[in-house]
């Protein structure tokens, strides 16, 4: 249990200007492929949150030379003194992309033992199609108590996944960047931090093409070398800015965003009535009118994405109409909206369907925050809200978001800390 809470007094407008921090999902998988690599490795954007620090940690404990500095955004990674091929259960559990290290284990030393990943509970989320992808290349998989063995030479072969998997598609390339031969997926994921990997695989020597579309083709290297690689923007936190401006009736720019990966969201905001301007790399939004009801289908990349469909729907709930959600991917990631119920919103869910009555008005209650993006969710919830919301469990927030507190107060939010009381 955190040792604080978040209190939010809302009705803000925010207004002025922000920026965004390296992606999460992009560095997650980008820091567990410098293990690939046979020379020092430098990671430049990286985000100062909490996932970084867990997998530093992770690297430290196989025996990689680290050096971090995070006012710099920046991480060397010398993987020569790699030692040891396992990741106990009691780091694996700190965070879903440990199971990166299965992927880039398994594909620099042949073995693997890594334990069950953590990370959100949004549901069930198996890693059948990681494991598949590892045995289509030779390696003998178990699944023994929370851990995951994974032994054999890495050849390259055709993988065609059942379902598109993030996560899955970037272990695989994980996998094959050092196997012998060709690899192949098929039906793979076309999200920016695959197409992030392949850059970072590419610039250390691997031959990696097709990423950001449905079928990625690698040529295993027998050898990588060293590479200084920035870091693509955080599309989720971008979004989670732009949903926070328009939610409080605002006028913000976020600078240093891709806007071309934002357009799933933004064609949604322009369809409520919010005002969307792209520049090269900033984004401007603000509410020039009241934002009408409008239904969401969550999808893989390039559609609507579901780490973005709570903060969305937690802003609908004050929207013109009805709205209908259905959330595809994950199977329970409505949780802010029960919290939200106490705040006033009007909301009913049928199992992956929610549908969302806009109600004028949100007032401030106390609400938990169950997973990283109902965090966030809620904190939008807070922002717009009357009077004083607090938030429990914020540490999740901290988990993908950097300095959030503090780049909302900048933007006029009244955003603090309150530590709980013992007992
Ligand atoms: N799935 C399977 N079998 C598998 C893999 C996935 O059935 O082997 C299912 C999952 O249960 C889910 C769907 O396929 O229903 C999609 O899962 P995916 O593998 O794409 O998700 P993930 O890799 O576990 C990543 C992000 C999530 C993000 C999803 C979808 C990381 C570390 N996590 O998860 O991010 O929601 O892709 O875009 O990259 C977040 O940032 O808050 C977050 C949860």
């Amino acid at each position: 249990m955190d040792s604080y809470k978040l209190l939010i007094t809302g009705g803000i407008p925010l207004m002025g200007e922000t920026y965004v921090s390296g992606g999460k999902n992009t560095s997650v998988a980008v820091i567990a492929a410098t293990l690939l690599s046979d020379e020092i490795c430098v990671l430049e954007n990286l985000p100062d949150i909490e996932d970084v620090h867990v997998l530093i940690d992770i690297l430290r404990d196989l025996g990689a030379q680290v050096e971090y500095q995070p006012e710099a955004r920046r991480l060397t990674v010398d993987p020569r003194g790699v030692n040891s091929c396992k990741v106990p259960y009691r780091q694996s559990q700190r965070m879903r992309a440990s199971y990166y290290m299965l992927g880039a284990l398994l594909g620099k030393f042949g073995q693997a033992e890594v334990g069950y990943p953590g990370g959100c509970s949004i549901g069930a989320r198996p890693v059948d199609q990681h494991l598949k992808a590892f045995r289509a290349m030779g390696a003998e998989v178990k699944e023994r108590g929370a851990k995951i063995t994974a032994k054999g030479k890495m050849v390259g072969n055709s993988v065609v996944f059942d379902r598109i998997t993030v996560g899955g598609t970037i272990n695989a390339m994980l996998a094959a960047a050092r196997a012998e031969g060709n690899t192949v997926l098929y039906n793979a994921a076309r999200e920016p931090h695959v197409v992030d990997l392949a850059n970072f695989l590419n610039s250390m020597g691997c031959r990696v093409k097709g990423a950001g579309t449905d079928t990625i083709r690698i040529t295993g290297q027998k050898k990588l070398h060293g590479s200084t690689y920035t870091v693509i923007p955080d599309q989720i936190e971008t979004g989670t800015l732009m949903i926070a401006a328009a939610a409080t009736r605002g006028d913000v720019v976020i600078h240093g965003c891709i806007p071309t990966h934002m357009e799933s969201l933004t064609a949604k905001l322009l369809e409520m009535g919010v005002a969307v301007s792209d520049m090269d790399d900033a984004i401007r939004v603000r509410t020039v009118r009241g934002h009408r009801a409008v239904n969401i289908k969550t999808q893989e990349y390039p559609g609507f994405p579901t780490d973005l469909q709570q903060p969305m729907s937690a802003m609908l709930t004050r929207a013109s109409g009805d709205s209908v959600v259905i959330e595809t991917i994950f199977e329970s990631r409505f949780k802010h909206l029960m919290e939200m119920r106490r705040m006033g919103a009007q909301v009913q869910i049928l199992d992956q369907t929610a549908i969302i009555q806009g109600v004028s008005e949100l007032y401030g209650a106390p609400v938990t925050a169950t997973d990283l993006r109902a965090g966030a969710a809620l904190v939008i919830a807070g922002l717009m809200a009357n009077g004083v919301t607090e938030i429990y469990e914020p540490g999740y927030i901290e988990r993908g978001y950097e300095h959030i507190e503090e780049k909302l107060r900048a933007l006029g939010a009244d955003i603090r800390r309150e530590p709980l009381e013992e007992g």
